[in-house]
């Protein structure tokens, strides 16, 4: 599925309306596109949607930033950026995973190129790309 974003409320709104669609206990989403292309505020936008008020910024100093939502379906929001990760040893792929694995809530994963294996535990790729101004191309395929 594609579609034109022209601004942040865009692209949060019709990527919500997607998830929403999935009825499970989990949802994992891979996140790609430039930097600054728009995956932080996606899930910013995300959280806002779970009801989590507290500031949600990226995790630069540890793998995955995790948050208490008000959603009874997905009561966390676990947030990961491998933007750092672009030598990934093997122990580096297990912990990772181990984290992807649980069950209970929505998982973003931003720079998730730098892993590629991570592909297959995920429910959905997102791609971003950038065009005029406020404008963003995206590309949501389902894994
Ligand atoms: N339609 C849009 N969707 C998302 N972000 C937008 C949009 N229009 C403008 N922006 C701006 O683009 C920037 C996106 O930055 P953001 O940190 O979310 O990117 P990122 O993809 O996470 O980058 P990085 O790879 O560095 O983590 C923000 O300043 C945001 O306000
Ligand atoms: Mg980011």
């Amino acid at each position: 599925m594609k579609f034109t974003a022209r601004n942040e409320n865009e692209l949060v709104e019709n990527i919500w309306s997607v998830l929403t669609k999935k009825v499970a206990p989990s949802i994992k989403i891979g996140l790609t596109g430039d930097l600054g292309s728009g995956k932080t505020t996606l899930v910013k936008g995300l959280a806002q949607k779970l009801g989590i008020k507290e500031p949600v910024t990226s995790p630069t100093f540890t793998i995955s930033k995790q948050y208490n939502t008000n959603d009874n379906k997905w009561p966390i929001l676990r947030h990961l950026d491998l933007y750092r990760f672009d030598d990934i040893s093997k122990r580096d792929l297990e912990e990772i995973s181990e984290i992807i694995n649980l069950e209970n809530g929505l998982i973003a994963v931003e720079w998730i190129e730098n892993m590629p294996k991570l592909f297959e535990l995920m429910d959905f790729h997102i791609k971003i790309k950038v065009g005029q101004k406020y404008e963003r191309q995206v590309e949501v395929t389902d894994l």
